[in-house]
């Protein structure tokens, strides 16, 4: 009979660790893809052990690109296990909100300049069953959290302005990151944070460090040749960050 020995004080230390910043998870953003071999992307990412998959939805008019609607979110909901994490980057935002939710997003984030009413917005998206997030551009102020951030499920940090992939990581996220990660643990609450631009093996373990979970990679997985073997990578380098944390 094999014993198995266990060192609990290591075991607790990961367990905060774990408390504190969370599960690593990988969310590729399909925007970056092959379209013509979308479900074929969509399975290798998840292969690689992707755990959300991030869409994002632009309109031409609150980001100058004009991307994808309700139908392709519908059309890669029976291809993966993983939630749908849908980032829309619409204006009027509230209107189209019930479409993706048919179409089986998981998650609807939104950005607080695309919404007259920030609560309201936060509570059709939970009417509608799907998990709720805020977007906050590189130059907007994290005070738009200040009366709702116990009602938000995720945050999301943008690491370049948006309306296209490819674009250069914004360092000073780094310490945006760290000043959201304080808020949180400051009010208690217990929204993921995600980070979505120019995310690729240089910058993910300081991301992880500075308390980002979840990551959004669209470049760095889709444009090469092994989108798994990226996610894994991604996912291998966020995740040893922490565990020099513990
Ligand atoms: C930009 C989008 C991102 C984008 C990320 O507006 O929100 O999700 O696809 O792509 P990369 O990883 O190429 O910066
Ligand atoms: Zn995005």
């Amino acid at each position: 009979m094999a014993f198995v020995v266990v060192n609990f004080q290591e075991l607790s230390t990961h367990a905060r660790v774990l408390r504190d910043y969370g599960l690593i998870e990988l969310a590729p953003s399909i925007l970056s893809a092959d379209f013509a071999r979308l479900g074929e992307q969509v399975r290798a990412a998840s292969e690689g052990g992707a755990s959300v998959i991030h869409v994002d939805i632009m309109d031409g008019h609150f980001v100058p690109n004009l991307t994808i609607g309700p139908l392709v979110c519908e059309a890669i909901r029976p291809l993966t296990q993983a939630p749908i994490d849908v980032h829309l980057m619409v204006k009027p935002v509230d209107r189209i909100i019930p479409d993706f939710a048919k179409a089986g997003a998981n998650i609807i984030s939104f950005h607080p300049e695309a919404s007259e009413h920030i609560d309201r917005t936060i509570g059709l998206i939970k009417d509608q069953g799907c998990k709720a997030g805020l977007v906050f551009n590189p130059a907007t102020p994290l005070n738009y959290l200040d009366y709702v951030l116990d009602k938000l499920d995720l945050v999301l940090i943008m690491s370049v302005n948006p309306g296209f992939g490819g674009q250069k990581f914004i360092p000073n996220t780094y310490e945006k990151i760290r000043q959201l990660y304080q808020m949180r643990a400051r009010y208690n609450a217990s929204f993921r944070i995600e980070v979505d631009g120019g995310v690729d093996a240089g910058n993910t373990a300081e991301l992880a460090q500075a308390g980002a979970n979840t990551f959004v990679a669209g470049t760095s997985i889709f444009h090469t040749a092994d989108p798994a073997a990226a996610t894994r990578q991604l996912k291998k380098l966020a995740t040893q960050a922490l565990s020099q944390k513990a």
